[in-house]
């Protein structure tokens, strides 16, 4: 391990940054929202079955190819092998795609932080709609930028603090705070009236069909899809995250033990995230005299109008928990930004100790982020589709007539969507199924069986040769399918 690279300073440092990685908008946004158009309990059920036989498994492979070759992950598959080799490439691309919007998302939570902030400070100032900030944010591009800005601002000091002294710092701290605020919530969350009825969708197999909260229960298939597409985001596979930050894991460690707790520790965040946004979307619907069917679960407006609205209702204490809340997601936000951004810089610090140079970090971080800016900029203007900016192939699918259903799917909406299905629709469920087939295939899972049994006797050999083999491809393909049908609306799983 090149120590120009940096290291952890501890274990726990790296199992906090491992799982502020994992933590992030897809757990407390995606999680809640997906669960919520997916029928609730199903949706979960299904959801822990993938995350312990595929995700944790790849977790490991991951980890192992990042410590056996001390490399990022451009340089790991390399080492690896000679016919994927160019796959370390999608899981750069990756992360570079997703900040694109993930870095606008984070300038959203701090845009309606500072709201509630102001909400607080002067009360009574007449009061919007959550429908009517949100509008009045997104056709407002200059202040997006500037938002997103401040993100990246924000995660560039950071990561140019490198490894131990910028990530596992800001998560050693981040980390802990984000549970807090967390629980907070959570009590304020399922004490509103009404609440329960939220939580019955969630833990009641059939309610949210029985109950009317969604006229028929998806078929499977699609739930699979979405769960699947779900968990792999949300533990943040097949993006070279875990191959990067195991690359600076000590021999001494085991890597099955620190696989297992950032799966367990990452889905707990995503129920409890759920426990804290559907129950309370839900009460606050009930108090309002929604119809439950009308109550709305998904999509953006689940965190930036609903819950906006669901503070409002609380009255003058309602901008306090507004605060923690966008402060959490903040956080977590931020934490896997910055895992993003580190994917990036890590490739361009090792090329340059390939080439026998010693790395710049801060200088790289900034350009790094410099990048990540100006495609930012694009989603920011964009504002998910309401200042009429062009958007690439946006109606060309409806006139090739491609979509089963005549709907151009959410693909072909906004940058947001297309930045998403390029990344999370194609190369990374892609980039999954490649490295499966490489691990399970080509090299063998026995190469990676022999790093990960250092520091570990934990006996898993069959378990991780079977599921390398033949669930995770398997999977893998299904979910790719899915995903694509989901953005392009195929109509293949309805
Ligand atoms: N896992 C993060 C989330 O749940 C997103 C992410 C994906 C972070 C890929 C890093 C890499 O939001």
């Amino acid at each position: 391990m090149g120590n120009e690279r940096g290291n952890w300073g501890s274990n726990l440092g790296f199992l906090l940054a491992a799982i502020g990685s994992a933590v992030g908008l897809g757990n407390i946004w995606g999680f809640p929202y997906k669960m919520g158009k997916s029928g609730g309990f199903a949706f979960l059920l299904i959801y822990v079955l993938l995350a312990v036989f595929v995700g944790f498994v790849i977790l490991m492979a991951e980890l192992a190819m990042g410590r056996k070759t001390g490399q990022g992950t451009v340089g790991a598959y390399h080492a690896l092998s000679q016919k994927f080799k160019w796959v370390g490439w999608l899981a750069v691309f990756s992360p570079f795609v997703i900040m694109s919007f993930y870095s606008v998302l984070g300038g959203y939570c701090i845009e309606y932080m500072s709201l509630n902030l102001s909400n607080l400070a002067f009360a009574g100032a007449e009061i919007q709609t959550g429908a009517d900030l949100f509008a009045s944010m997104l056709t407002n591009p200059f202040g997006c930028v500037m938002f997103t800005l401040l993100f990246m601002v924000i995660c560039c000091l950071i990561n140019r603090g490198g490894i131990s002294g910028g990530i596992e710092k800001f998560n050693k701290v981040g980390m802990p705070a984000l549970f807090v605020m967390l629980v907070i919530i959570i009590v304020r969350a399922v004490t509103m009236d009404g609440a329960v009825e939220g939580l019955k969708f969630m833990f009641l197999p059939g309610y949210a069909v029985q109950a009317g909260f969604i006229a028929a229960a998806p078929h499977w298939t699609t739930v699979l899809a979405t769960a699947g597409g779900q968990m792999f985001f949300s533990l943040s596979l097949a993006m070279g995250i875990t191959i990067t930050y195991g690359s600076y894991v000590d021999k001494g460690q085991s890597l099955v033990k620190n696989a297992g707790i950032v799966v367990i520790a990452d889905t707990i965040v995503a129920i409890m995230a759920g426990i804290a946004v559907i129950p309370a979307a839900v009460a606050n619907g009930i108090q309002q005299g929604t119809p439950l069917d009308q109550i709305k679960l998904g999509g953006p407006s689940l965190l930036f109008v609903t819950l906006q609205d669901v503070f409002h209702a609380m009255g003058p204490i309602g901008p306090l928990f507004g605060v923690i809340f966008y402060l959490l997601v903040l956080v977590a936000a931020i934490s896997s930004a910055i895992a993003l951004i580190e994917v990036i810089a890590t490739y361009f610090l090792d090329r340059a100790a390939a080439k026998g140079r010693p790395g710049d970090r801060p200088k790289v971080v900034f350009w790094v982020c410099v990048a990540i800016m100006a495609e930012a900029a694009i989603v920011a203007v964009d504002g998910l589709g309401s200042n009429g900016v062009y958007v690439p192939f946006q109606y060309t699918l409806r006139e090739l007539g491609v979509s089963a259903n005549g709907i151009v799917g959410e693909f072909n909406d906004c940058w947001l969507d297309f930045m998403d299905a390029l990344s999370e629709g194609v190369a990374m469920p892609l980039g999954a199924l490649l490295t499966s087939l490489m691990i399970g295939w080509e090299i063998k899972p026995k190469t990676l069986l022999d790093e990960i049994h250092i520091g570990s006797g934990a006996k898993l050999d069959g378990f991780f040769s079977f599921c390398v083999k033949f669930i995770v491809p398997l999977a893998m393909l299904l979910i790719l399918v899915g995903q694509l049908d989901t953005f392009l609306h195929l109509g293949i799983f309805t």
